[in-house]
Protein backbone atom coordinates (compact mmCIF):
# COMPACT_ATOMS: atom_id res chain seq x y z
CA UNK A 1 0.00 0.00 0.00
CA UNK A 2 1.75 2.83 -1.37
CA UNK A 3 0.64 6.61 0.91
CA UNK A 4 0.27 9.65 -0.92
CA UNK A 5 3.97 11.05 0.52
CA UNK A 6 5.68 7.62 -1.28
CA UNK A 7 5.83 5.88 1.86
CA UNK A 8 4.93 2.21 1.26
CA UNK A 9 3.42 -0.20 3.84
CA UNK A 10 3.37 -4.29 3.58
CA UNK A 11 0.34 -6.12 5.14
CA UNK A 12 1.00 -10.05 5.37
CA UNK A 13 -2.09 -12.27 4.26
CA UNK A 14 -2.52 -13.66 7.86
CA UNK A 15 -3.13 -9.84 9.36
CA UNK A 16 -5.44 -9.11 6.76
CA UNK A 17 -7.88 -11.83 7.19
CA UNK A 18 -7.65 -11.40 11.17
CA UNK A 19 -8.92 -7.50 11.00
CA UNK A 20 -10.92 -8.20 7.85
CA UNK A 21 -14.33 -6.27 7.67
CA UNK A 22 -16.42 -9.20 7.41
CA UNK A 23 -18.30 -10.23 9.73
CA UNK A 24 -17.79 -7.13 12.05
CA UNK A 25 -21.26 -6.64 12.79
CA UNK A 26 -21.94 -9.65 14.35
CA UNK A 27 -18.70 -9.18 16.55
CA UNK A 28 -18.50 -8.96 20.29
CA UNK A 29 -16.09 -7.08 22.21
CA UNK A 30 -16.20 -10.22 25.44
CA UNK A 31 -17.46 -13.09 24.37
CA UNK A 32 -19.74 -14.67 27.42
CA UNK A 33 -21.68 -17.61 28.37
CA UNK A 34 -25.16 -15.87 29.94
CA UNK A 35 -25.99 -18.26 33.03
CA UNK A 36 -28.12 -19.27 35.01
CA UNK A 37 -27.91 -21.64 37.63
CA UNK A 38 -29.07 -24.76 35.66
CA UNK A 39 -26.33 -23.59 32.41
CA UNK A 40 -23.43 -23.35 35.16
CA UNK A 41 -24.08 -26.19 37.13
CA UNK A 42 -24.17 -28.40 34.03
CA UNK A 43 -21.41 -26.92 32.30
CA UNK A 44 -19.19 -28.14 34.99
CA UNK A 45 -16.78 -25.31 35.47
CA UNK A 46 -13.87 -26.69 37.52
CA UNK A 47 -12.47 -25.06 40.83
CA UNK A 48 -8.45 -24.42 39.46
CA UNK A 49 -6.32 -25.63 42.13
CA UNK A 50 -4.11 -22.58 44.48
CA UNK A 51 -0.61 -24.27 43.16
CA UNK A 52 -1.70 -24.41 39.52
CA UNK A 53 -3.18 -21.33 39.23
CA UNK A 54 -0.01 -19.61 41.02
CA UNK A 55 2.91 -21.76 39.68
CA UNK A 56 1.82 -22.65 35.97
CA UNK A 57 0.54 -20.49 33.01
CA UNK A 58 -2.18 -23.25 32.16
CA UNK A 59 -3.55 -22.83 35.91
CA UNK A 60 -3.65 -18.84 35.38
CA UNK A 61 -5.14 -19.70 31.82
CA UNK A 62 -8.11 -21.55 32.91
CA UNK A 63 -8.88 -18.91 35.80
CA UNK A 64 -9.21 -16.41 33.28
CA UNK A 65 -10.72 -18.28 30.87
CA UNK A 66 -13.55 -19.47 33.28
CA UNK A 67 -13.76 -15.67 34.44
CA UNK A 68 -14.12 -14.18 31.10
CA UNK A 69 -16.72 -16.55 29.77
CA UNK A 70 -18.95 -16.72 33.15
CA UNK A 71 -17.67 -13.90 35.14
CA UNK A 72 -17.12 -16.01 38.06
CA UNK A 73 -14.27 -18.15 38.88
CA UNK A 74 -13.05 -20.25 41.65
CA UNK A 75 -9.78 -21.05 43.04
CA UNK A 76 -9.32 -23.85 46.06
CA UNK A 77 -7.09 -25.01 48.38
CA UNK A 78 -5.45 -21.12 49.37
CA UNK A 79 -4.00 -20.46 52.41
CA UNK A 80 -6.85 -19.11 54.81
CA UNK A 81 -4.61 -15.64 55.22
CA UNK A 82 -5.33 -11.90 53.68
CA UNK A 83 -1.57 -11.99 52.77
CA UNK A 84 -2.02 -15.45 50.47
CA UNK A 85 -5.56 -13.51 48.99
CA UNK A 86 -3.14 -11.15 48.39
CA UNK A 87 -0.78 -13.11 46.35
CA UNK A 88 -3.16 -14.52 44.24
CA UNK A 89 -4.97 -11.21 43.37
CA UNK A 90 -1.60 -9.57 41.99
CA UNK A 91 -1.13 -13.10 39.81
CA UNK A 92 -4.40 -11.20 38.16
CA UNK A 93 -3.86 -7.77 38.15
CA UNK A 94 -2.39 -4.93 40.58
CA UNK A 95 -4.90 -3.94 43.28
CA UNK A 96 -6.90 -1.18 43.04
CA UNK A 97 -6.80 1.34 45.98
CA UNK A 98 -9.88 2.48 46.68
CA UNK A 99 -11.49 3.99 49.88
CA UNK A 100 -11.76 0.58 51.40
CA UNK A 101 -7.88 0.20 50.99
CA UNK A 102 -6.27 -2.47 49.12
CA UNK A 103 -7.54 -5.96 50.72
CA UNK A 104 -9.65 -5.25 53.77
CA UNK A 105 -11.75 -7.69 56.62
CA UNK A 106 -15.11 -7.67 56.63
CA UNK A 107 -17.04 -9.10 59.33
CA UNK A 108 -20.59 -9.25 60.53
CA UNK A 109 -19.94 -5.77 63.00
CA UNK A 110 -21.27 -3.21 61.13
CA UNK A 111 -18.34 -1.27 61.50
CA UNK A 112 -18.42 0.98 58.45
CA UNK A 113 -22.39 1.43 59.07
CA UNK A 114 -22.48 0.06 55.81
CA UNK A 115 -25.32 -2.98 55.04
CA UNK A 116 -21.79 -5.09 53.37
CA UNK A 117 -21.11 -5.82 57.23
CA UNK A 118 -23.90 -6.88 58.51
CA UNK A 119 -25.08 -10.77 59.45
CA UNK A 120 -28.43 -9.64 57.00
CA UNK A 121 -29.00 -11.28 53.89
CA UNK A 122 -28.62 -8.70 51.38
CA UNK A 123 -31.09 -8.39 48.00
CA UNK A 124 -28.59 -9.04 44.73
CA UNK A 125 -26.57 -6.41 43.64
CA UNK A 126 -23.34 -5.16 41.88
CA UNK A 127 -20.74 -3.58 44.24
CA UNK A 128 -19.08 -0.05 44.00
CA UNK A 129 -21.35 1.46 41.72
CA UNK A 130 -20.76 4.76 43.50
CA UNK A 131 -17.41 4.62 42.28
CA UNK A 132 -17.66 6.57 38.03
CA UNK A 133 -15.80 3.47 37.18
CA UNK A 134 -16.93 0.33 39.30
CA UNK A 135 -14.41 -2.41 40.39
CA UNK A 136 -14.23 -4.63 37.00
CA UNK A 137 -13.25 -7.45 39.43
CA UNK A 138 -13.66 -8.35 43.07
CA UNK A 139 -12.20 -11.18 44.90
CA UNK A 140 -13.79 -12.94 47.96
CA UNK A 141 -12.03 -15.24 50.83
CA UNK A 142 -13.75 -17.00 53.26
CA UNK A 143 -11.08 -17.09 55.99
CA UNK A 144 -12.88 -17.70 59.12
CA UNK A 145 -16.56 -18.86 59.39
CA UNK A 146 -18.35 -20.77 62.24
CA UNK A 147 -21.87 -21.43 62.83
CA UNK A 148 -24.78 -21.84 59.76
CA UNK A 149 -25.80 -19.18 57.06
CA UNK A 150 -22.66 -17.47 55.49
CA UNK A 151 -24.26 -18.67 51.69
CA UNK A 152 -23.36 -16.50 49.14
CA UNK A 153 -25.90 -15.57 46.08
CA UNK A 154 -24.81 -14.79 42.61
CA UNK A 155 -26.50 -14.11 39.65
CA UNK A 156 -25.61 -13.91 36.43
CA UNK A 157 -27.21 -10.19 35.69
CA UNK A 158 -25.98 -10.19 31.65
CA UNK A 159 -28.41 -13.25 31.62
CA UNK A 160 -31.33 -11.55 33.43
CA UNK A 161 -30.88 -8.00 31.07
CA UNK A 162 -30.53 -10.29 27.71
CA UNK A 163 -33.89 -11.92 28.71
CA UNK A 164 -35.56 -8.47 29.74
CA UNK A 165 -33.96 -7.37 25.81
CA UNK A 166 -35.69 -10.37 24.41
CA UNK A 167 -39.35 -10.33 26.50
CA UNK A 168 -39.35 -5.88 26.15
CA UNK A 169 -36.41 -4.50 24.20
CA UNK A 170 -37.77 -0.80 25.50
CA UNK A 171 -37.42 -1.50 28.82
CA UNK A 172 -33.52 -2.99 27.76
CA UNK A 173 -33.48 0.55 25.96
CA UNK A 174 -34.25 2.81 29.01
CA UNK A 175 -32.14 1.34 31.63
CA UNK A 176 -29.59 1.90 29.28
CA UNK A 177 -30.06 5.28 28.54
CA UNK A 178 -31.10 6.73 31.54
CA UNK A 179 -28.45 7.87 33.99
CA UNK A 180 -28.79 7.50 37.54
CA UNK A 181 -26.47 8.52 40.67
CA UNK A 182 -25.48 5.70 42.99
CA UNK A 183 -24.20 7.28 46.51
CA UNK A 184 -22.01 6.39 49.34
CA UNK A 185 -21.79 8.53 51.90
CA UNK A 186 -19.65 7.60 55.20
CA UNK A 187 -18.58 9.27 58.65
CA UNK A 188 -17.38 6.95 61.00
CA UNK A 189 -14.30 7.43 62.71
CA UNK A 190 -11.45 8.26 60.70
CA UNK A 191 -13.37 7.63 57.24
CA UNK A 192 -14.99 10.74 55.70
CA UNK A 193 -16.24 9.75 52.43
CA UNK A 194 -18.85 11.09 50.09
CA UNK A 195 -18.83 8.91 46.51
CA UNK A 196 -21.08 9.58 43.78
CA UNK A 197 -20.98 7.45 40.48
CA UNK A 198 -22.97 8.54 37.62
CA UNK A 199 -24.34 5.93 34.88
CA UNK A 200 -27.31 4.36 33.70
CA UNK A 201 -28.27 0.51 34.94
CA UNK A 202 -27.20 -1.23 31.85
CA UNK A 203 -23.96 0.12 30.13
CA UNK A 204 -23.76 -0.65 26.24
CA UNK A 205 -21.59 -0.01 23.69
CA UNK A 206 -23.54 2.45 21.48
CA UNK A 207 -22.09 0.73 17.99
CA UNK A 208 -23.61 -2.94 18.46
CA UNK A 209 -25.55 -2.37 22.08
CA UNK A 210 -23.11 -4.62 23.54
CA UNK A 211 -23.78 -4.53 27.40
CA UNK A 212 -20.48 -4.51 29.18
CA UNK A 213 -21.30 -2.63 32.98
CA UNK A 214 -24.74 -3.15 34.82
CA UNK A 215 -24.75 -0.79 37.90
CA UNK A 216 -27.46 -2.15 40.06
CA UNK A 217 -27.87 -1.64 43.83
CA UNK A 218 -30.99 -0.87 45.14
CA UNK A 219 -28.94 0.35 48.39
CA UNK A 220 -26.63 3.04 47.16
CA UNK A 221 -28.85 4.46 44.53
CA UNK A 222 -29.50 7.97 44.81
CA UNK A 223 -32.65 9.83 44.01
CA UNK A 224 -33.41 10.16 40.50
CA UNK A 225 -33.75 13.68 39.67
CA UNK A 226 -31.54 13.45 36.13
CA UNK A 227 -34.89 12.76 33.94
CA UNK A 228 -38.46 14.15 33.41
CA UNK A 229 -41.57 12.90 35.60
CA UNK A 230 -42.83 10.58 32.80
CA UNK A 231 -39.04 9.03 32.46
CA UNK A 232 -38.94 8.15 35.63
CA UNK A 233 -42.25 5.91 35.55
CA UNK A 234 -41.58 4.20 32.74
CA UNK A 235 -37.76 3.70 34.33
CA UNK A 236 -39.41 2.03 37.31
CA UNK A 237 -41.37 -0.14 35.27
CA UNK A 238 -38.23 -1.50 33.60
CA UNK A 239 -36.26 -1.28 36.41
CA UNK A 240 -39.15 -4.18 37.82
CA UNK A 241 -38.81 -6.29 35.00
CA UNK A 242 -34.86 -6.30 35.02
CA UNK A 243 -35.91 -7.24 38.85
CA UNK A 244 -38.14 -9.76 38.24
CA UNK A 245 -35.34 -11.63 36.12
CA UNK A 246 -32.76 -11.05 38.50
CA UNK A 247 -35.05 -13.13 41.20
CA UNK A 248 -36.33 -15.77 39.81
CA UNK A 249 -35.25 -18.63 41.91
CA UNK A 250 -33.90 -20.92 38.72
CA UNK A 251 -31.04 -17.74 38.26
CA UNK A 252 -30.09 -18.26 41.75
CA UNK A 253 -26.08 -19.73 42.10
CA UNK A 254 -25.99 -20.24 46.04
CA UNK A 255 -22.21 -20.98 46.72
CA UNK A 256 -20.58 -22.05 50.04
CA UNK A 257 -17.23 -19.81 50.43
CA UNK A 258 -15.01 -22.14 53.09
CA UNK A 259 -11.39 -20.75 54.44
CA UNK A 260 -9.47 -22.13 51.31
CA UNK A 261 -12.29 -21.22 48.81
FE1 LIG B 1 -21.82 -6.11 47.98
Amino acid sequence: LAGPDGHVTRYGLEWLVKNSYEGQKQQVMHPRILWNAEIYHQAHVPSVDCRSFLETDEGLKEFLQNFLLYGIAFVENVAPTKEDTEILAERISLIRETIYGRMWYFTSDFSRGDTAYTKLALDRHTDTTYFQEPCGIQVFHCLRHEGTGGRTLLVDGFYAAEQVLRQAPHHFELLSKVPLKHEYVENVGACHNHMIGVGPVLNVYPWNNELYLIRYNNYDRGVINTVPHDVVRRWYAAHRALTTELRRPQNELWVKLKPGK
